[in-house]
């Protein structure tokens, strides 16, 4: 049987989308990266075609509306048949359509603890309200900004001496093993039971549910 096929979609430098090559290029993620797709020229494609990864550029910039850069991205990701559609710092916002149409087949990485910090500049954010543990989560895509059920979460300890800038890079470490780690446990289920099973269960920690090498441990009776 062939892996099941993913597609990736970022906007800018990719390091998750690299974490996730890696993870799959060292067997520890059963998959394969049919394509990683970008809404602008992002640095991130160049370092995956150079891998010998499928990369394709669709710009929002070429598109007056909305709804048809939404409509060329779709017939591109379709073209590639992906079982996952893997959101690694893909900075739009997609519409009830487009969500509508990849329905429970879409994850994202957000740098928070959701639910707290939905949107951007969550490390200065969360500073700033005095948080004590920060982190990243992996949650299925719906039509509200970072708000589909989340799926894991790998928290990250807040340092007396950390400013954004120190926060993001200790919690950027730990979305390159959150995301392959979830992906593969999201690839562990059927497509059939994989939404449904993963949204309705409480999110799965890093720290507590996976082991080293990001398999998911499966506690008695949870
Ligand atoms: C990550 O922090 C991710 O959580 C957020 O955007 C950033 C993307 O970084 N959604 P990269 O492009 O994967 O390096």
């Amino acid at each position: 049987m062939s892996p099941a096929g993913l597609v990736v979609l970022i906007s800018g430098r990719g390091s998750n989308a690299l974490a996730i090559a890696d993870a799959v290029a060292q067997q520890r993620l059963p998959a394969r990266i049919n394509a990683v797709i970008a809404d602008r020229p992002a640095d991130g494609l160049e370092a995956m075609a150079e891998r010998g990864i499928d990369t394709a550029l669709v710009e929002r910039a070429a598109y007056a509306k909305r709804a048809d850069f939404e409509q060329a991205l779709a017939e591109v990701i379709e073209g590639y048949a992906p079982e996952l559609i893997v959101m690694a710092g893909f900075m739009r916002v997609l519409s009830r359509d487009f969500v509508e149409r990849f329905d429970q087949r879409m994850i994202n990485i957000h740098p928070s603890l959701l639910p707290k910090f939905r949107g951007l500049n969550t490390h200065a954010r969360a500073l700033a309200d005095g948080e004590r543990e920060h982190g990243a989560s992996v949650h299925w895509v719906t039509c509200e900004l970072d708000a589909g059920p989340v799926i894991a979460n790998a928290p990250v300890a807040v340092q007396a001496d950390d400013n954004p800038v120190s926060l993001a890079a200790r919690v950027l470490k730990q979305e390159h093993r959150l995301y392959p780690a979830t992906v593969a446990l999201l690839l562990s289920k059927p497509v059939s039971q994989r939404y449904e099973y993963f949204s309705n269960q409480k999110s799965l920690r890093l720290d507590r549910d996976f082991d080293d090498a990001g398999r998911w441990i499966q506690h008695p009776g949870g």
